[in-house]
């Protein structure tokens, strides 16, 4: 009995529990509660600005009834209201699926009424292994509150606070290897463990506010195609195909008959699969481009071959409530091709010019130190350059071998962007991209607008 009751206490389910206060106002906890949770305690308030990291325990083990697990915290914005906006956050175990969900106690949210509630999940990687989920919660002036669950066309719901800002000072999510959510060929040996990059295709992807697309076009049997290819030691090219160029024009004209909002398409790394892993000639780039003028929406910039996109605001993209699509395409033989296309919506790289420096590491801690000490290096005004926090490790031969796949470095890289975030950003320098693979929730569309608020807070 001593011995079953030890291993109920001992055994449990942890993780950490990241909550992210950019509003105006300082969290006070106002009630607390658990049963049979080993670790639920929260700090007697949060302050704005602030990221608190919170240690969470499910008990489980013999004796131990999972699904009872449970806790609630509540907050509530003591500043100087009659009747102050709560939430609470509730920790549930049903069918021993362990989660953390926001009530929306007597706070409203955009896309989040009062009294409704938001899973945050609990993901946890492998047996026992630490479980990770966030809360965000934004506001500037008097915009509406934003939380993990913001509006589909988020940029839209942001027009008319922020719609003076230029791309250089807003933020948002980007997609690495946007086209890789499935194979549709590969060379020989290749597993989805070394392809895979994403588990919603780009409408997913869209769905959940990604706006800046990793977009790789290869021809493969004559059809284009989206694909990650890299060049072997020995000269030998391998990798495999995503999404058809077509699949990827249908989700995003289904995507923007819905939505007004501003889509960026970076094209880069052209291979023709068919002929010698060659890069494409002036007519392989003409072909797409006519291929993808069936995209709706592509947005056409006063003056489009000398134009900064950068610089413009975003109301001038989608302030008329009509979606933006833009294009950007490099290459010695891609921009010369551009041609008449330019007055159809495509821009050379410098129209959009984003530092983009990734670090070949498959280590999570190494990768964010490389990223931050960039971001602070190039980034010192709100008006400087665009800025690609490329939060995307990299695997090693030993995790190839290993088979430890690139969703599975990623998810050990992805609480770390919230966790830290806030910690290196200030109101001077913030990233432009959050790069990520397996954008797979909203969560970091939240923090692009937390990001957003945060930096127009004062
Ligand atoms: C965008 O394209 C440029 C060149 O065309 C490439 O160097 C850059 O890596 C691409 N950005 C991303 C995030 O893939």
């Amino acid at each position: 009995m001593t011995s079953l009751l030890a291993l109920a206490v001992l055994a449990e389910y942890s993780g950490t529990l990241v909550v992210i206060n950019q509003t105006p106002y300082t969290w006070e906890q106002t009630y607390v509660h658990s049963y049979q949770m080993n670790e639920w305690t929260f700090p007697q308030s949060i302050p704005p600005g602030e990221t608190a990291n919170i240690a969470v325990g499910f008990a489980t083990g013999t004796g131990v009834t999972v699904s009872d697990d449970g806790g609630e915290v509540t907050f509530t914005f003591l500043d100087g209201f009659d009747n102050p906006w709560s939430f609470q956050l509730q920790a549930r175990a049903p069918s021993d699926n362990l989660n953390i969900q926001a009530y929306m106690q007597t706070l409203s949210a955009a896309n989040n009424p009062q009294g409704s509630t938001i899973p945050l999940g609990f993901l946890t990687t492998g047996l026992f292994g630490s479980g990770s989920s966030v809360f965000i919660l934004s506001q500037f002036d008097d915009s509406p509150f934003y939380t993990n669950n913001p509006p589909t066309a988020w940029m839209q719901s942001m027009v008319s606070y922020l719609g003076f800002l230029t791309l250089r000072n807003i933020c948002m999510p980007g997609s690495h290897d946007a086209g890789m959510s499935s194979i549709d060929g590969s060379t020989a040996g290749v597993t989805n463990s070394d392809a895979i990059t994403q588990t919603n295709s780009i409408g997913g992807q869209l769905a959940f506010g990604s706006r800046y697309f990793d977009i790789r076009p290869v021809i493969s049997s004559g059809i284009f195609k989206t694909g990650h290819y890299s060049q072997e030691s020995t000269g030998i090219w391998a990798g495999a195909n995503g999404q058809t160029m077509s699949s990827l024009i249908g989700e995003i004209n289904a995507f923007t008959g819905d939505n007004a909002e501003l889509i960026i398409l970076n094209l880069s790394h052209d291979l023709n699969t068919d002929s010698g892993y060659v890069s494409f000639t002036s007519s392989d780039w003409t072909n797409l481009f006519q291929q993808m003028l069936e995209i709706e929406h592509l947005f056409v910039a006063p003056n489009p071959t000398t134009v900064d996109l950068s610089t413009m605001r975003l109301e001038q993209f989608i302030g008329n409530g009509e979606a933006a699509v833009v294009v950007v395409v490099q290459s010695s033989v891609g921009e010369s091709t551009i041609g008449s296309y330019a007055s159809s919506g495509f821009y050379p790289y410098g129209a959009f010019d984003v530092y983009n420096s990734y670090i070949n590491t498959d280590n999570a801690n190494t990768m964010m130190n490389d990223q931050f000490t960039k971001l602070a290096q190039q980034r010192q005004s709100p008006d400087d350059p665009l800025f690609l926090l490329s939060w995307i490790l990299e695997q090693s031969v030993a995790d190839i071998v290993g088979s430890d796949s690139i969703l599975d470095l990623a998810l050990t890289a992805y609480p770390m962007l919230f966790a830290e975030l806030f910690n290196y950003a200030t109101q001077n320098s913030y990233p432009n991209i959050l790069y990520i693979d397996n954008i797979h929730n909203a969560d970091v569309t939240a923090l692009a607008l937390a990001v957003n608020n945060f930096a127009q807070n004062i």
